[in-house]
C-alpha cells in the first residue's frame, strides 16, 4: 500500500507559498516516488506497507523503571536534490539513486509509519541521508520528530562533489558541523536520552573512531549510574561482526571459509585498533558493568555479537532496503 506524499509539511519548514511550490516540484522531479506510485504502487503491491518492512525483534534486560519500545533504523541513504541546487547536485543524485534504488523515502516513511503505531522512539543511526543537499536536509527536518533521535552516519558529512576527497580523519569533518547542527536537532557530535531510566548515549564515530572529549562526555554520563546503551553509526568491531562484514563486502562471492581465517583488518576497523582514544575507550567499555547494549549500522546487513558480559552488540540492515529492528526494553 502506497500513502500520498505528504509534501505540504514542507510548510512548517520556512518556505514561502512560491518556494514551496518550487520545492515540492523539486522533491516530486527527484524523490521518483510519485511517478512509482502511478504506475507501480508498491515494491509489493497486494501486500501491506506493514508487510513490506523487514524487520528484527531484540530484547535488552536494561533495568527500565518501564518496560518500552524503539524502532532501530539506519542507514535510509536519502538521495534528493532540487534541480535548482545546480548540476552537480542533479549528477549526484542519478548516480546515487541508482545505488540505492530509489525508495528510500518510501521505506522511511513506512518505518516511520509503522514505529508510531508499534513503539515509543525511534533511534536512527546515521546515513540517513547519502549526502549533503538542500532537499536532503529539508527530509531531515521533516521526518525527524521529538521521538526520534541518533547519530550522524559518515554520509552525513559527504558532498559527493567531484572535488571532495575522502581523508577519514577528523578535520574532514570541521566543515559539515555548522551544517548538520542546523539540519538535525540531535547534537551531531554527543548526545545523551534517559528513557524510563535508561540512558540512550549517541556519539559520532563515523570514521570508526572516537575522540578525546567525547569519552570525557561519557564517563560523565556513566556517573549518572544509570544502564547505558550506546548509539552509533560504525559498529565496535567484534570477530563475528568483522567476519559478516568482510563476507558481505569483500568476498562476497565466495563461501564461508574455514573458521579459522580472520580476516585481515582494514578500514575502520583497522583505524579502531591502531587508534589509542578509541581502542582505550572499546577496553574500558567491555568492563563497564552499566553497558547494556550496543546499537549499530553502517553495514547494511543485520548482525549481532556479545561485546562484553553485559552487553550484545546489534547491527542493523539498511533502511534503503525496508530494513529495521524493533528493540524492546525491561
Ligand atoms: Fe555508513
Amino acid at each position: 500500500m502506497s500513502r500520498p506524499s505528504d509534501l505540504n509539511t514542507a510548510h512548517s519548514h520556512g518556505f514561502s507559498r512560491r518556494n514551496f511550490l518550487a520545492a515540492a516540484g523539486g522533491l516530486v522531479a527527484v524523490s521518483a516516488l510519485p511517478s512509482f506510485a502511478k504506475d507501480d504502487p508498491s515494491v509489493f503491491p497486494e501486500r501491506g506497507a506493514v508487510e513490506r518492512l523487514v524487520l528484527a525483534y531484540q530484547h535488552i534486560k536494561a533495568g527500565a523503571t518501564e518496560p518500552f519500545s524503539i524502532l532501530h533504523i539506519s542507514d535510509t541513504h536519502l538521495t534528493a536534490a532540487y534541480p535548482e541546487e545546480g548540476e552537480g547536485k542533479m549528477q549526484a543524485h542519478n548516480r546515487r539513486i541508482r545505488t540505492f534504488g530509489g525508495r528510500q523515502e518510501e521505506a522511511l516513511r513506512d518505518s516511520l509509519a509503522w514505529a508510531k503505531e508499534n513503539v515509543d522512539y525511534v533511534l536512527h543511526t546515521g546515513d540517513l541521508i547519502d549526502w549533503q543537499s538542500e532537499a536532503n536536509f529539508d527530509l531531515v527536518k521533516k521526518f525527524y520528530g521529538d521521538r526520534m533521535f541518533g547519530s550522524m552516519g559518515n554520509h552525513e558529512f559527504y558532498t559527493y562533489l567531484p572535488d571532495e576527497v575522502h581523508t577519514w580523519k577528523e578535520p574532514f569533518k570541521n566543515r559539515s558541523w555548522p551544517l548538520l547542527k542546523a539540519a538535525y536537532p540531535v547534537d551531531p557530535r554527543f548526545s545523551a536520552r534517559v528513557i524510563n531510566g535508561v540512558n540512550f548515549i549517541c556519539i559520532d564515530d563515523v570514521f570508526g573512531t572516537v575522540q578525546p572529549d567525547q569519552v570525557e562526555l561519557f564517563h560523565a554520563e556513566a556517573k549518572k549510574g544509570l544502564p547505558m546503551v550506546l548509539c552509533m553509526h560504525v559498529p565496535f568491531f567484534t570477530e563475528q561482526i568483522w567476519r559478516a562484514h568482510e563476507k558481505f563486502w569483500r568476498f562476497r562471492t565466495r563461501k564461508f571459509r574455514a573458521a579459522a581465517v580472520m580476516p585481515d583488518a582494514r578500514g575502520d576497523y583497522k583505524r579502531q585498533l591502531e587508534d589509542r582514544t578509541t581502542s582505550d575507550f572499546i577496553a574500558y567499555l567491555k568492563g563497564e558493568k552499566l553497558l547494556k547494549g550496543i546499537l549499530a549500522g553502517h553495514l547494511h546487513i543485520t548482525v549481532q555479537e556479545r561485546f562484553s558480559p553485559t552487553a550484545v552488540q546489534y547491527v542493523v540492515g539498511g533502511n534503503f532496503m525496508f530494513h529495521g529492528q524493533e528493540v524492546t526494553f525491561s
